[in-house]
């Protein structure tokens, strides 16, 4: 770690403020801590090291958090700080509805706020889950306070028969399996029994594994931090390390404004697209960079997409799992394969840089870890398309779609809302065939709202159990990091938004071409006209609480989902000390 700025002087803390005057204030915040049983021999002159920690019993990804908050509390004493474990929002991806998406902005928050209300030194942030990762970095870059990330880590590779299983991904195959009569109960039961086998999250390239690669590629982590599995003894040596590393941090002032350049978010933004990462991270990346003043956009994602082929051999793009990629090398290995493309001189948290170490990175898999000339995708592995029917951008994820359905022309079976969607999806008179494209409107942020995962539509059980796999399926939703097929998401704006998907109706032509980056909706201007005199869109939205916040200050798709009020950041802004 640099320390030209390391004054270890304590008066030059942040908790100093709180500690250290002779008022009756802070004769309060000593005297509350001794009651709790510390003496000045734990807290005086010492940096505070809070422990942000997304624990939950119903939070299945995080069980082992509460161990490894005991590790990281570990390290953090023995480097001469003071850990102080602050529960925050959980944000269980599998057992929160509608989305967690809609929560991502409250943790987000809470987060902020949280870390500047108290006299804290520095952080460790605890995420893993899916939303977790975005809305504590977006915390921590506005706040603006010294903060090191620990993944939760991915599960152990599951085990059915002599199969191997991955999070999501598989259980999609299986069940449309099951759907079109090919699997039964007993099978379905035993890979429901078997398909998670332990603590962490998601083994396929899904959106926590993209997010626990993009934290650090922006160099938030310890190097090869985003791999390790939940569950193994160097997941608990990480979370020590990361402890001590904290205390360093709040020692040498290593604030996200001091190592986050526009050039780290590119950097990330190359990784994401190499590993074959989930869609879900463009939104969140674009809600990052917007924060800490670097603002992507959709185009810039497309330019670097052209670039940028597939190289990490993951489900559901490629073959393997997480456990599988950290054996291969992990990240640095991944980076290393990179070359030129990932700029080594960023630096991380720490203070390291990139190239301290990527050079020396090992590969040892390289059917895992391909080689640029031996990609699994070529470049356009997610791309983004414009036309009359996404003016601001939608985007689909090339390389887990089917690669004959990327150039086609299809008639539009319409869903107006999930409700719809599941009333007659499955309907035997559903006036569906395989090459119809289904659209789902009234699924995006302000309509569902949050956004959730529903853009991976079922495909109808009737053509399944004609061997129909993968169908054109568009809507203004995301779809989970493990899903694929041919699927068109984000539409922006949105329908309840305005967008023109709202105005589809049964039968509309739409022409899907990926390769020029084109969706085009094939009726005409006058029939546009028409429709939007007569659109009746419900913009009154929840009358109270959080939801009524959200709907009325969450962006579109293109600019990252994020409150409007929370963009950017609010550094050295310091609560008033009464
Ligand atoms: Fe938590 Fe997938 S459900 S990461």
């Amino acid at each position: 770690m640099s320390n030209a700025s390391d004054s270890r002087d304590p008066s030059s803390l942040r908790s100093a403020r709180w500690f250290r005057p002779d008022d009756l204030r802070s004769f309060g915040h000593r005297s509350r801590l001794k009651g709790m049983g510390f003496d000045d021999a734990d807290f005086r002159d010492r940096p505070i090291i809070a422990l942000l920690n997304t624990w939950s019993d119903l939070n299945t990804c995080h069980s082992h958090f509460r161990e490894r908050t005991l590790e990281i509390k570990r390290g953090v004493l023995q480097a001469g700080g003071f850990p102080v474990e602050i529960p925050v929002l959980s944000l269980s991806e599998m057992l929160m509805k509608p989305t967690t998406m809609l929560y991502r902005n409250l943790l987000a928050m809470e987060t902020e706020e949280v870390l500047r209300a108290h006299p804290v030194d520095a952080c460790v942030l605890m995420g893993g889950c899916d939303k977790t990762v975005p809305a504590m970095l977006m915390g921590a870059i506005s706040a603006d306070i010294p903060s090191i990330f620990f993944p939760a880590g991915p599960m152990l590779n599951a085990r059915w028969r002599n199969t191997t299983l991955g999070s999501g991904t598989d259980a999609w195959k299986y069940w449309n399996e099951r759907c079109a009569g090919n699997l039964c109960d007993g099978d379905w039961q035993e890979i429901e029994n078997c398909i998670a086998r332990s603590a962490g999250t998601c083994m396929t390239m899904g959106t926590a594994s993209t997010m626990a690669c993009i934290a650090e590629s922006l160099g938030f982590t310890l190097p090869r931090a985003s791999s390790i599995p939940a569950v193994v003894a160097e997941h608990s040596r990480l979370a020590v390390s990361t402890g001590r590393t904290a205390v360093e941090l709040a020692w040498n002032q290593r604030k996200p404004s001091r190592f986050l350049r526009e050039n780290s978010f590119r950097n990330a933004m190359t990784v994401q697209l190499a590993i074959g990462g989930s869609t879900n991270a463009m939104v969140h990346m674009i809600a990052m960079s917007r924060r800490a003043g670097f603002p992507l956009t959709l185009r810039d994602y497309d330019q670097l997409s052209r670039q940028i082929p597939v190289i990490a051999n993951i489900r559901p793009s490629g073959k393997y799992l997480m456990e599988d990629f950290h054996r291969a090398g992990g990240l640095p290995g991944l980076i290393r394969q990179l070359g030129e493309l990932f700029d080594l001189n960023s630096e991380r948290v720490d203070g390291t840089r990139f190239i301290d170490d990527i050079p020396h990175a090992m590969i040892l898999d390289d059917d895992v870890l391909r080689a640029m000339t031996d990609p699994v995708y070529p470049n356009g592995g997610t791309c983004v398309l414009y036309g009359n029917l996404a003016p601001e951008g939608c985007v689909i994820k090339s390389s887990a779609a089917s690669k004959e359905l990327l150039k086609h022309r299809g008639q539009a079976v319409v869903f107006r809302g999930y409700a719809d969607l599941k009333a007659r999806i499955h309907s035997e008179d559903l006036q569906v065939a395989p090459e119809s494209i289904l659209v789902l409107q009234d699924a995006g942020p302000i309509g569902a709202p949050g956004m959730p995962e529903w853009g991976m539509l079922p495909i109808p059980n009737k053509l399944l159990r004609r061997g129909v796999r993968d169908m054109v399926r568009i809507s203004d939703a995301r779809m989970s990091g493990t899903s694929y097929g041919t699927c068109i998401l984000h539409v922006s704006p949105e329908s309840r938004a305005g967008g023109p998907l709202g105005l589809v109706q049964d039968g509309d032509w739409i022409e899907l071409d990926v390769e020029s980056r084109r969706i085009d909706w094939l009726v005409s201007p006058e029939t546009v006209q028409q429709r939007e005199a007569n659109r009746t869109c419900d913009t009154s939205g929840p009358g109270r609480g959080y939801t009524h916040l959200f709907t009325r200050h969450v962006t579109q798709a293109h600019q990252g989902c994020d409150f409007d009020f929370l963009e950017g950041r609010d550094p050295g802004r310091e609560p008033d000390i009464f």
